[in-house]
C-alpha cells in the first residue's frame, strides 16, 4: 500500500509539473527610459539552472538580467523586468 500512494503522489507531482511546464525566457527587447535594447544572447546556467539575458542597444550599452527557473529576477541591471517571459513548451 506504501508504494502505490508513493506512485500515486509522484505520477501528480509529475502531472502537475508537466501541465505547469512554463520556463523562464528572454523577452526580445527591453524598453529603458523610452530606450529599446535588443537580446544578443540568452543562455541557462549550467550550475543553478537560471536563466541569463544580454541586451544592447544601439549605441552598444549593455543590460544583463538574470532570472530563476521560474521567471524571478534574481541578478543583473535594476532596469530589468522583475519577471521574465514564460514559455509554454519545455526548456
Ligand atoms: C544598467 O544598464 C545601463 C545601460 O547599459 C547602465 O548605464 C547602468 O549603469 C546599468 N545599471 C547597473 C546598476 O548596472
Amino acid at each position: 500500500m506504501m508504494f502505490t500512494s508513493r506512485f500515486t503522489i509522484l505520477a501528480l507531482l509529475a502531472f502537475l509539473v508537466g501541465a505547469n511546464a512554463a520556463c523562464a525566457t528572454c523577452q526580445e527587447t527591453l524598453d529603458v527610459d523610452g530606450v529599446t535594447y535588443e537580446l544578443v544572447t540568452s543562455a541557462w546556467k549550467m550550475n543553478n539552472g537560471n536563466v541569463v539575458c544580454n541586451y544592447l542597444n544601439k549605441k552598444g550599452d549593455e543590460v544583463t538580467c538574470e532570472y530563476t527557473e521560474s521567471g524571478v529576477f534574481r541578478d543583473g541591471n535594476s532596469s530589468c523586468p522583475q519577471s521574465s517571459r514564460k514559455e509554454d513548451f519545455g526548456c
